[in-house]
């Protein structure tokens, strides 16, 4: 399973590269906005940072619109991977930029038929929103079973990528029905290292290290 960070702080993605457990980047316009920075400058930066795909959403919402952005945006960088709203000028967009070579990350799913549309249109990525479905009382995790179910069928390539991640059940619910990606909040990362039980079996075997009088350099 690749993990992906759901940031446009590079600060975070700095300090989240070095433990080598990144597989690339997703942002959106609301990221953006949070980190006061140039837009454009940011994707540069982050591109410069991590080697996989760097989701940079477009503002557009016709046709036109949304390829001239694509194409200003896909020239910041070759990991540039251009984030479209599932719409049909959306779609449509991504069929064509993904019969150019470019990597397409198709956001705002929310059920099994917008997926389905996804794939036929050949994006290399859906992003479904657990958390947001979550939030109005719907099954988050049954939309990724779906997905990933009917994409098997097929044989699509499109990869699941599961975002709006709230918690770590999350992502283990997203491993256990083979989900490719999940995009997580930077804490949510760090939630994935924690276990009581890890805590205190370490401060148990420093101690008792402490009690041999040993250095091992
Ligand atoms: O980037 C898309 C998605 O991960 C947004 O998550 O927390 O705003 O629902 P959230």
């Amino acid at each position: 399973m690749k993990f992906f960070i759901d940031t446009a702080d590079l600060a975070e993605i700095r300090a989240l590269a070095n433990s080598g457990l990144l597989d690339g980047v997703t942002t959106n316009p609301s990221l953006i906005a949070k980190s006061g920075r140039d837009f454009k400058e940011v994707i540069k930066e982050i591109c410069a940072v991590v080697p996989g795909p760097v989701s940079a959403e477009v503002a557009g919402t016709e046709y036109d619109q949304i390829m001239a952005e694509a194409n200003v945006l896909r020239k910041i960088a070759d990991n540039v991977c251009i984030k479209v709203p599932l719409t049909p000028d959306g779609l449509r967009a991504c069929r064509h930029l993904s019969d150019d070579g470019t990597l397409v990350n198709v956001t705002l799913c929310f059920s099994p038929a917008q997926a389905l549309l996804a794939a036929k249109s050949k994006a290399a990525f859906i992003s479904p929103f657990v958390g947001r479905l979550d939030d109005i009382g719907w099954d988050g995790m049954q939309l990724i079973a779906d997905i990933v179910e009917i994409y098997e069928n097929y044989g699509f390539r499109t990869e699941v990528l599961v975002a709006s991640v709230r918690n770590p059940v999350h992502v283990i619910e997203a491993a256990k029905m083979g989900a490719h990606v999940a995009t997580l909040p930077p804490s949510v990362l760090r939630m994935l290292f924690n276990h009581p039980l890890t805590d205190k079996g370490l401060a148990a075997f420093l101690a008792d290290w402490a009690k041999t009088g040993q250095t091992i350099i």
